[in-house]
């Protein structure tokens, strides 16, 4: 058990703007207490015109390691001495380690994202198709997580298609194996293309705010057997997941992926992987009131 903040406690933080909502905090400092390792994680507001120098003023005080969250996951990048191969993949960074007087950026959310898949959905990205809707920072990081895992193929439906063309031929030339193909959003109102899909994965911010995609319905799942994961976790349960759920296919929301780039960034500062399920459970208990 932590017994109190001492000369030799090791600091980690969270950048972001804003940070005040984040639950990292809490799932960090959980694992370091159940460990006995002294350590304390810390919130970091940083004005979004100000990162440079927050990276600076972190760099010199000797941090262990911080989480990046938004708006920075990519523009922190040039601030860093070197990049992990999945980070620079991703072309964004949501974990920092200090070593040996660099800063060295990582990529925790797409292998986190993997890791969930696999826990909460039982799927294995190596040889399934795959639907991703949206091609923002998050759909990046996600398509290079699943083109090495081994996905077959990967359709990307974005609202603005200039997007999605963008990110598919970013990849083509990564990923030579992989069948990649953009597709409007209103595939979702098509049964008979869904059919075709193992995984649809969203990777947007619709569903915060209980909002839906238009067309998507019931009606569009009949005779489809794909999973459905949704990166949004607040609410816990998106129309895009409630609609997959009354259909009876298997949906998950992205606590868990949230938990596992946590697990991952916190094996990278401290050279210990938190005990399995601990800042899931965490993430669950605080998250059980959110509509
Ligand atoms: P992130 O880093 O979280 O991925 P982002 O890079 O701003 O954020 O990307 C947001 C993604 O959500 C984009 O694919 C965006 O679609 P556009 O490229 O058309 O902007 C998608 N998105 C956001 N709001 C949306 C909405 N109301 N309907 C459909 N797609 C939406």
């Amino acid at each position: 058990m932590r017994m109190g903040v001492t000369g030799r406690t090791r600091v980690l933080g969270i950048i972001g703007s804003p940070v005040r909502h984040s639950l990292s905090p809490l799932m960090h400092n959980a694992a370091a207490e159940a460990l006995g390792l002294d350590y304390i994680y810390v919130p970091f507001p940083v004005p979004s015109d100000q990162l440079a120098s927050a990276v600076a003023g972190l760099r010199h005080l000797g941090i262990a390691g911080f989480s990046v969250t938004i708006p920075f996951k990519s523009g922190i990048i040039p601030l860093l001495d070197r990049l992990s191969p999945e980070a620079e993949m991703a072309g964004a960074v949501n974990a920092v380690n200090a070593e040996e007087g660099q800063l060295v950026g990582y990529n925790t959310d797409g292998l986190g994202l993997v890791k969930s898949l696999a826990e909460d959905l039982h799927f294995v990205p190596a040889g399934s198709r795959i639907l991703m809707l949206g091609a923002g920072g998050a759909a990046r990081g996600a398509l290079a997580a699943l083109g090495v895992a081994g996905a077959e193929s990967i359709t990307v439906a974005n609202r603005t298609m200039s997007s999605s063309e963008a990110l598919i031929s970013f990849f083509a030339g990564i990923f030579p194996h992989l069948q990649l193909a953009t597709g409007p959003l209103d595939i979702l109102s098509s049964g008979e293309s869904l059919k075709q899909f193992d995984l649809i994965i969203n990777t947007t911010s619709v569903g915060m705010n209980g909002t839906s995609f238009a067309g998507f319905s019931r009606s569009s799942l009949t005779g489809g057997n794909a999973r459905f994961y949704d990166m949004v976790y607040a609410p816990a349960e998106t129309p895009f997941l409630a609609i997959a759920r009354s259909c009876g296919l298997p949906a998950a929301n992205g606590l868990g992926m949230l938990a596992a780039q946590g697990e991952l960034a916190f094996a990278i500062w401290t050279g210990v992987t938190p005990p399995s399920g601990l800042m899931k459970d965490c993430l669950m208990a605080v998250t059980k009131g959110y509509a």
